[in-house]
């Protein structure tokens, strides 16, 4: 388990996405923190609060990603949309988990965010920029 390190190869050629791609690694990152420096006693409550973050963060950058890859007239929109909708339950679930004691925030969740969240990024949304390129071509 690691931090993630924002590095060129995540950009997506958008600087205001890559701006909220940043914030986002640093929420994780924040959350990476949180498991590794606090006492178990009030773990749960901060991870809640810290996986709220998350949640309310990726939605609204999805919601801004969204609406650009429509602008692109990006065809793979549906799908991508329906990758941010999984993501989005996933950690509703988790929250609604340790809520109500069902799970806690451990190394392998935070694995799975952290992975999700780099295949994302390096894997799905690098597949508009494609026509990003195509659409500011078009332009001049
Ligand atoms: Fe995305
Ligand atoms: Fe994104």
């Amino acid at each position: 388990m690691s931090y993630i390190e924002w590095d060129e190869s995540y950009s997506v050629h958008n600087p205001e996405i890559d701006k909220q791609h940043k914030e986002w690694i640093a929420i994780y990152n924040n959350i990476h923190d949180v498991m590794i420096g606090t006492k178990s006693s009030s773990l749960n409550e901060i991870t809640t609060n810290s996986l709220n973050e998350m949640y309310d963060y990726a939605r609204k950058h999805f919601q801004f990603e969204e609406n650009y890859m429509s602008q692109l007239n990006y065809p793979n929109l549906i799908e991508h949309r329906r990758i941010h909708r999984d993501f989005e339950n996933l950690i509703y679930t988790y929250i609604r988990e340790i809520k109500t004691g069902k799970t806690i925030l451990n190394t392998s969740l935070i694995k799975v965010i952290r992975n999700w969240l780099v295949e994302h990024i390096l894997t799905e949304d690098k597949k508009y920029t494609t026509f990003a390129q195509v659409d500011s071509s078009l332009d001049t």
